[in-house]
């Protein structure tokens, strides 16, 4: 598998997963970007012939997922039969977290919470990140209502925009500025989930906040570091109840199910001849993991 990465040094996260889900060998190039990954897409796809590209794989990673995006692009364009290669595409994990993080909150409301995942509204707190926004547009693309919170109203209107120009929709909607507990607390009074896709290490959500929200159903944080996103939910939580009627899912449960899906993702790839396995393919690979 040849892992093209933007970063300066390819994740060795994403190195040992593609190896422990069967590659023989990763030959991983850092600094790629969209002015120079042309060759290096080219020069993957002629050396073992019609035949022998079927065996080599591809994955596109690393921290800056606009230019990810730019290179998978060149890569669908580049690529004609028969010299295709198998591509999973996963920003800093940021595909595979929002799919686990979405299928495992809508998990929590399809079968305990008895609600149909659509039917509910969003807040996601931290949303213009990469988590974040992947976690936003599979929601909407869903049909769901969805709310991106930021610290900025202009980058939660920039990306909620993006997201509803992408999907011809009016679903998504920005909110900010919001930081302190009663900026919060206005962001996420009227909806059923709570998310947070914040950094690692910040509160995003005080108990405070949290006693106050009588509509919230499901809440489900993703940084695993203390302090983490929401006071009082332990990363280790799958939906079960944290405060009153709301039920808490922690960033250990969507970690572990993040890299199952992750780890699934480089098995096809590693095992179909060609195509492109993306947020979309993650997040329904999620789903059957979970059996929704
Ligand atoms: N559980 C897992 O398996 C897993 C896997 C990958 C990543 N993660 C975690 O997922 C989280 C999000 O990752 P990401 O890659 O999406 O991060 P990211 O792109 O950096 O986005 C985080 C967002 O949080 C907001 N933010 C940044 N600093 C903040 C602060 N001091 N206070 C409040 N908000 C702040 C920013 O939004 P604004 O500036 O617009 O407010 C930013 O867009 C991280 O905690 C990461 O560790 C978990």
């Amino acid at each position: 598998m040849i892992f093209l990465s933007t970063d300066k040094h390819p994740s060795p996260f994403d190195i040992q997963m593609i190896y422990d889900a069967g590659a023989d060998h990763v030959i991983y190039y850092g600094e790629v970007t969209p002015e120079n990954c042309k060759q290096l897409i080219l020069d993957a796809m002629f050396p073992r012939g019609p035949e022998g590209v079927k065996h080599t794989a591809m994955f596109i990673g690393g921290n800056k997922p606009e230019l990810c995006v730019e290179i998978a692009e060149i890569a669908k364009k580049s690529m004609f039969p028969p010299f295709e290669i198998a591509t999973v595409v996963d920003p800093q994990g940021g595909y595979t977290t929002a799919a686990a993080l979405v299928a495992m909150v809508e998990h929590c409301l399809e079968k305990v919470c008895g609600v149909k995942p659509i039917e509910v509204k969003y807040a996601i707190i931290g949303g213009t990140g990469r988590v974040g926004r992947s976690a936003a547009y599979l929601l909407a693309k869903d049909g769901a209502k969805v709310r991106i919170v930021s610290r900025s109203r202009e980058r939660a209107l920039k990306r909620s925009e993006e997201i509803n120009k992408k999907l011809s929709v009016e679903r998504v909607e920005g909110f900010g500025p919001a930081k302190a507990p009663e900026e919060i607390f206005e962001a996420c009074k009227d909806v059923e989930v709570v998310i947070t896709t914040g950094p690692p290490g910040v509160q995003l959500v005080p108990k405070s906040v949290l006693e106050k929200l009588e509509k919230c159903r499901v809440v489900a944080d993703v940084n695993a570091v203390p302090p983490t996103g929401i006071e009082g939910l332990k990363p280790s939580k799958k939906c079960k109840p944290i405060l009153g009627n709301i039920l808490g899912i922690g960033a250990l449960a969507i970690g572990n199910l993040k890299n199952q899906v992750e780890m699934e993702l480089i098995k096809m790839a590693l095992e179909a001849p060609k195509g492109f396995f993306e947020l979309e393919e993650a997040y329904k690979c999620a789903r059957k993991i979970l059996g929704i």
